[in-house]
């Protein structure tokens, strides 16, 4: 998100702003397919699993293969979105959400489940990457935030959908039916991909500047404003991308890399995504019955993108660690409670739902906080020579720490029991407070120059918006 000082100076075209918000409303349409792809799999692993006679490992890498592809793709989005553009990767994220999508539904054991999970995953970390670049890039400067948190948004909104769809086809096991829901969404939005704009940054380091432009005066409906983006563009591209060469020689460069990748763990190691794949079996824990664990996971789905308005709404006003704070403590707290209740039995229906309203809790507190202002911290804090490596590493380490959490919850579970997980993300959740206390700083109302420039001069990390 860029905040710098300046403000508008031209009187902004409200067929312009709709037509940049509906072009910004369609590439986010690759959040909704990522949250579909991760809903999707909490209500296929106990139908799959007990046709296919899955071990508890087995489900777990049907969940981890999904993260291995993100993995991937995260780490590469950086070169394709700077070889094909940022268009042709998301089109290709989508090729790789249809035909992973498609194999999934069509699944004849669990290792082609797997694979075609990794497929899935590899569209997912593409679109990580190159989904909020185009955004920023497309979007005008005040939209800029708004614009990304949409794709957050958009995501949740998959997963409730999946969820949705989930409790529809819980009854009759129809796992295929589940998949297919997400298959032929995949495929419209590869069509819809093809129709957007080029980004206009990503022409200008072409060297394409006719086409910028054009592009750039049809997004902006006023050729003065155009121009004046696009020198401004060309002024900033004469900083080359040297992340590598500042990863050797730069120890501020390594700092604010750290902070990026402890900023990903933070989230991860929350515990959302134990709540996203496997819902339901954490019911089944509290001895909900299987109708009613679906319906609570879509509810559990709901609160999730109900909550993100808050961040959406309010965290340039209030604050990014506020909002963190209060996030984390109602995180920890909801997690501990909930440890609790499964040691004590939760034998009455007035405990079942003390123990779905401390889970309801725990989403909202995530979906409040570190879910989106992970996100937007880590675009703020690299310096502009290192952002795009920088944020690679940063989506990178939050799928491996996703990976690492989805692929062992299962044993976890059964090895240590229901309790002590809980207390074990309790925990994390409240080394998360003191974590943000000590390192993450505020960045709201702080300009990515102003920033850049302390980290530069040394500055410790929890100042570094001060
Ligand atoms: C996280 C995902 C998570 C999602 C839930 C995102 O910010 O990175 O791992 O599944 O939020 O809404």
């Amino acid at each position: 998100m860029n905040r710098t000082a300046e403000s508008p100076q031209h009187v902004v075209d409200p067929a312009a702003r709709r037509r940049v918000l509906f072009i910004c409303i369609l590439a986010s349409l690759a959040g909704l397919m990522c949250g579909m792809d991760i809903g999707v799999i909490s209500g296929v692993l106990r139908p799959f699993g007990m046709e296919f006679h899955a071990s508890t490992v087995a489900l777990e890498w049907i969940v981890g293969g999904m993260l291995v592809g993100a993995t991937i793709g995260a780490l590469t989005g950086g070169q394709l979105t700077q070889r094909l553009g940022r268009k042709y990767t998301l089109t290709t994220a989508a090729a790789f959400f249809s035909i992973g999508a498609f194999g999934c539904a069509a699944s004849q054991s669990i290792a082609m489940m797997i694979i075609c999970r990794v497929l899935v995953g590899m569209g997912m970390g593409l679109s990580d990457f190159s989904t909020p670049l185009y955004l920023s890039e497309v979007a005008r400067k005040e939209q800029r935030g708004a614009m990304v948190s949409l794709y957050q948004l958009l995501k949740t909104i998959g997963i409730f959908l999946a969820f949705f769809s989930n409790s529809w086809f819980a009854s009759s096991g129809a796992w295929r039916s589940m998949l297919m829901v997400e298959a032929v969404p995949a495929i419209v939005f590869l069509v819809i991909f093809l129709f957007l704009p080029q980004s206009p940054r990503w022409l200008m380091i072409k060297g394409r500047k006719e086409e910028a432009l054009q592009t750039m005066t049809r997004l902006r409906d006023a050729p003065a404003q155009a121009h004046k983006e696009l020198q401004a563009i060309g002024e900033q591209l004469q900083t080359k991308e040297e992340g590598w060469k500042l990863l050797r020689t730069n120890s501020n460069y390594r700092r604010s890399l750290g902070l990026g990748m402890l900023l990903q763990i933070m989230q991860q190691f929350a515990g959302i995504n134990i709540i996203m794949y496997y819902a339901p079996r954490i019911l089944e824990t509290a001895h909900f019955s299987l109708e009613a664990q679906m319906w609570c996971t879509a509810l559990i789905g709901l609160v999730n993108v109900l909550m993100t308005f808050v961040a959406v709404g309010y965290s340039d006003r209030w604050g990014r660690k506020p909002i963190l704070y209060a996030g984390y403590v109602s995180m920890a707290a909801s997690m501990a409670i909930l440890a609790f209740l499964l040691w004590y039995g939760t034998t009455s229906l007035s405990l079942q739902l003390l123990a779905l309203g401390m889970i309801i809790i725990f989403v909202g507190g995530f979906a409040m906080s570190a879910g989106p202002l992970m996100w937007v911290i880590c675009s703020e804090i690299q310096p502009a020579a290192g952002r795009s490596l920088g944020i690679s590493i940063s989506t990178g380490t939050n799928m491996l720490s996703n990976l690492l959490i989805g692929t062992t919850f299962l044993s976890v579970l059964e090895l240590v029991g229901g309790p002590n997980t809980f207390w074990l993300f309790a925990g994390f959740n409240a080394i998360g407070v003191v974590l943000l206390y000590l390192f993450v700083p505020e960045t709201k109302d702080v300009s990515l120059e102003t920033i850049e420039e302390r980290l530069m001069s040394g500055v410790k990390l929890r100042d570094l918006g001060r």
